[in-house]
């Protein structure tokens, strides 16, 4: 595996790929790999000639009380996961390699109304890092596919929103949730748990899989559910911080008639924000 620090050195090496024709396949990262990660990179293995993953610690996507300092940094072991796993190139720039104009003046990509629901609605800015971040990394990498993890499923529908609207050529594909053997979908956050607290957050799940159970068996009053969903979560003792039950590609609060359904749930355990999600299909 090769490793680049800068968007030139990346660059040039890509170039050469890219002009014989190979298909190139990116999964951008935040480091701190677990299972869910490398799965991507795998993934990208499978229908890719060459595997370029990118760890960079996006400050332009943390608020200003967020995590963006104490975000689990573990670069070389991150780095045998992916020689591993693959991988063929790994680009890792610093922070003014990204930025070099600094934060406050970089030009942004703005996704409107889908990122202002959900995870955007208690993360002001957070889906405006993300766009812009991406839209750099597709810039600099410019990949035939980029595969993005289902289990942060707002993300991936923005950026399959961006690519659309924006002409960007690149196919996203989306890859699988990966889950601990009770499963608590695999987050580079899960560290923040408490030993106490981690025999219990499975309950994130298992709301949503309750409120899609209901559904299934024909219940239709949406709002009924999410806050039935909404009171096994507190009664596990964890904060929620919403439960939603979503037309799949907008986003927008599921319609009766709607037949591809994603209910959507975030909670607070002491020191963490998990996410997690659940699809459906109905006749
Ligand atoms: P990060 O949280 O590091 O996630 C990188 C990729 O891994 C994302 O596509 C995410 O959805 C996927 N992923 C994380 N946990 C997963 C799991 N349990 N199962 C399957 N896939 C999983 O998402 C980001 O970084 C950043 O926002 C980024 C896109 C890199 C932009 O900075």
């Amino acid at each position: 595996m090769r490793i680049f620090h800068t968007v030139s050195g990346l660059r040039d090496a890509l170039t050469v790929h890219r002009r014989g024709g190979l298909r190139i396949g990116f999964v951008p990262t935040m480091g701190n790999l677990h299972d869910g990660h490398i799965a991507l990179v795998k993934q990208a293995r499978e229908t890719c000639d060459i595997v370029v993953c990118s760890i960079f610690v996006n400050a332009l996507q943390f608020g200003l009380n967020e995590d963006w300092d104490k975000y689990p940094r573990t670069y070389e072991t991150d780095c045998g996961k992916l020689r591993d796993a693959g991988c063929d190139y790994l680009f890792h720039p610093e922070d003014r390699e990204m930025y070099p104009n600094g934060l406050d003046t970089q030009s942004r990509v703005i996704c409107p109304t889908m990122t202002d629901v959900l995870c955007g609605a208690s993360r002001p800015g957070h889906f405006e890092g993300v766009t812009t971040v991406v839209t750099k990394l597709f810039n600099i990498v410019q990949p035939d596919e980029a595969i993005f993890g289902i289990k942060d499923y707002q993300q991936l529908a923005v950026i399959r929103r961006m690519v659309e609207d924006l002409c960007m050529p690149v196919e996203i594909t989306a890859a699988e949730i990966h889950r601990e053997p009770d499963g608590l979908a695999m987050s580079s956050r899960n560290s923040y748990i408490t030993a106490e607290e981690r025999p219990k957050v499975v309950v994130l799940k298992q709301s949503l899989e309750w409120v899609a159970e209901q559904i299934k068996a024909g219940q239709r009053n949406f709002s009924e559910l999410e806050t039935a969903g909404k009171r096994r979560i507190t009664e596990a003792g964890f904060k929620t911080d919403y439960l939603t039950v979503s037309n799949s590609k907008t986003l927008n609060p599921a319609a009766e008639d709607d037949k591809e359904i994603t209910i959507l749930g975030a909670m607070y355990t002491g020191g963490a924000r998990l996410i997690d999600n659940l699809s459906i299909k109905l006749k």
